[in-house]
């Protein structure tokens, strides 16, 4: 019965989508769509308003505490009755239906309730079949984005801006990704500038073969703070041998000089072995390296040729200058070609931006960059614009807060391995502290690493991207109150549950039995986890997730208090066993969508 009135809804929700001219695919509609289609379809009957706007009119209850939907009135318009009175009159009218039980009006509001029953019926089902689908949404013809982020300079330190941007990153291409986008996630290396001069000079002093290959990143890094040193002596006492030794290096580079240009490609290259294996750590990887070397120079010309033209340039002591203030007084002046004839970073990101569109002809392009360089981002952005690219509008700036105390054990200069390695040895410390459950897990260093992960994750993801917040080691890693650790326990309970339950079926349960108001609250949270993608789609927020797993977690817990899996008689048990293995489910799906590798046992 129930699967024939949830086709019944399929078929409305066809008609509807079909006038709507959304390409989403059948395939991809919820539950919650479709009780929203079915809501729309009745109230228009009711109310002789469009079904479609009635349909866009409907707001879903993030809070979960009343009713599951509202319609606010007003929003049609200017009616002959005032809008409570109407709001009260269509809430009468509604019709008894198997899907909505109560309809009821508060002021000019109109609020639904869906009945539970419904809901286990067809969102456990929905789940358990979809599963590691669930939520996620296709479409006809795919958009493309590209999600630049992470974005490290070679030989200088991985810092809490670069964490932030690949965890922050590595989201939005995961959300984009399931909402049915074809992502490119492209990392824009520092790899390029007068610096790599410096660092061939010191290489050529201090390099040693057997760490550049064994240890790439520190090793690089080390001899670019000491060549620094030794230039800054150089200047304290009148000399400048090491500096034009630079200088000259890299006019080879920018001259494509082979020799040159070899060994850069080898700090490169050995750098980006180096950061693949460590974004794996983080279940992250890049479709494109690209970065500040490979941005051609015609494009970067051809940038120039434009400035001109727009007159936006100016000289200035040799150096040529662009006048933003034209565009935008709030952007100020800015140098974009040294008197020495170098180009600088903006106007290297402006070709690089032409060469993406060319290559990519991408539907939009977000920036996940510190919110220190929002001036810079809203220059490159305007510029942008002013020069008449269409594609222009579609690029976007996500942004962040600064981390305060990130520091390793080694010191304050951070590299991401080495705050990995930490938070996995902490985390083995606690994990030992039970040596019988420990003494269980076959792949300790494993579940450490990413028990470890996720708590950096979550303490970064956990509030508004736009808040600085301090690196806790001890609040990040405890196992009580919302951190990583926590999720992943709420997972590997519902995991273990499952494993000693194998032997129910969970195919066909009989969901009557299911009456408790918990499994009640926890059934119409997991409902809302397809409309809980679309909102982060509209915040951009990786906490809007954070917290509704959260709330799943707690509301599974208070489900163990009543409903018991073990010792109850199968009937029972099964549908209890469905609810939860849909929750353990969802919680996986959320977990992996933040980038999380959930685990099973800890
Ligand atoms: N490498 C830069 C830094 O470390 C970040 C690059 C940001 N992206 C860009 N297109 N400018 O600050």
């Amino acid at each position: 019965k129930m699967a024939a009135q949830r086709e019944q809804l399929d078929l409305l929700s066809n008609k509807l989508y079909q006038r709507n001219e959304t390409n989403c695919i059948p395939s991809n509609r919820y539950t919650t769509d479709l009780v929203r289609v079915f809501i729309a379809n009745e109230l228009s009957k009711i109310s002789g308003i469009d079904t479609i706007k009635l349909h866009d009119a409907i707001l879903w209850n993030s809070k979960g505490d009343d009713s599951d939907f509202m319609i606010p009135v007003p929003k049609f318009g200017k009616q002959s009755i005032p809008f409570d009175q109407l709001a009260k009159h269509w809430a009468e009218k509604f019709p008894k239906n198997p899907y909505i039980y109560k309809v009821t009006s508060k002021g000019p509001f109109l609020k639904f309730f869906v009945d539970p029953k419904f809901l286990f019926n067809s969102v456990v089902p929905e789940i358990l079949n979809t599963n590691t689908k669930y939520g996620s949404r296709q479409h006809e013809s795919k958009k493309k984005v590209v999600v630049e982020f992470s974005s490290p300079n070679i030989a200088k330190p991985f810092h809490a801006g670069h964490l932030r941007s690949t965890i922050i990153g590595g989201f939005i291409s995961n959300l984009y990704e399931t909402m049915g986008w074809d992502v490119i996630r492209m990392n824009y290396l520092g790899d390029w500038g007068k610096q790599f001069g410096l660092l061939a000079v010191g290489y050529a002093k201090y390099g040693n073969q057997h760490l550049l290959d064994t240890d790439p990143i520190n090793h690089l890094f080390d001899i670019y703070v000491r060549i620094n040193k030794d230039k800054d002596q150089e200047t304290q006492s009148g000399v400048d041998t090491i500096d034009t030794e630079a200088k000259k290096y890299f006019k080879k580079m920018e001259t494509n000089d082979p020799e040159a240009l070899k060994l850069w490609k080898t700090f490169r290259s050995l750098s980006i072995d180096k950061y693949v294996d460590t974004y794996a750590r983080l279940g992250i990887h890049f479709d494109v390296y690209s970065g500040e070397s490979h941005v051609p120079k015609e494009k970067m010309e051809n940038a120039l040729n434009i400035f001109e033209q727009k007159g936006l340039l100016e000289e200035s002591q040799g150096a040529t200058v662009i006048d933003l203030t034209k565009i935008d007084k709030k952007l100020g002046k800015t140098i974009i070609k040294k008197s020495d004839g170098t180009t600088l970073y903006l106007t290297r990101d402006v070709g690089a931006a032409l060469q993406r569109y060319e290559e990519y002809h991408f539907d939009k392009m977000i920036y996940v960059i510190a919110t220190q360089q929002d001036l810079y981002t809203s220059q490159l952005f305007q510029l942008l614009k002013y020069m008449n690219f269409p594609w222009a509008n579609t690029l976007e700036h996500i942004n962040f807060g600064m981390v305060k105390g990130m520091s390793t054990r080694k010191g304050t200069v951070v590299f991401l391995d080495n705050i990995l390695e930490d938070a996995k040895e902490k985390v083995l410390t606690i994990m030992k502290n039970n040596p019988s459950k420990y003494s269980q897990i076959q792949d300790p260093e494993i579940v450490a690493d990413s028990i470890g992960v996720s708590a950096i994750m979550i303490q970064d993801m956990q509030s508004k991207r736009i808040n600085n917040y301090k690196f806790e080691w001890n609040r990040m890693l405890s196992f009580e109150g919302d951190t990583g650790p926590y999720l992943q326990y709420a997972h590997s309970r519902l995991y273990s549950i499952a494993q000693s339950h194998e032997h129910l079926s969970t195919a066909r349960p009989d969901f009557d039995l299911l009456r408790e108001k918990e499994a009640e609250s926890l059934i119409r949270l997991l409902s809302q986890y397809p409309d809980v993608l679309e909102s982060a789609m509209s915040s951009e927020e990786p906490c809007t997730i954070v917290t509704y797993l959260f709330k799943v977690a707690h509301q599974v817990s208070s489900c163990y208090k009543t409903l018991w899996v073990t010792g109850q008689s199968d009937d029972i048990a099964s549908a209890r066993l469905a609810l939860y293995n849909a929750s353990r489910q969802v919680l996986h799906n959320g977990m992996s969508l933040l980038g999380l590798t959930p685990v099973n046992r800890m």
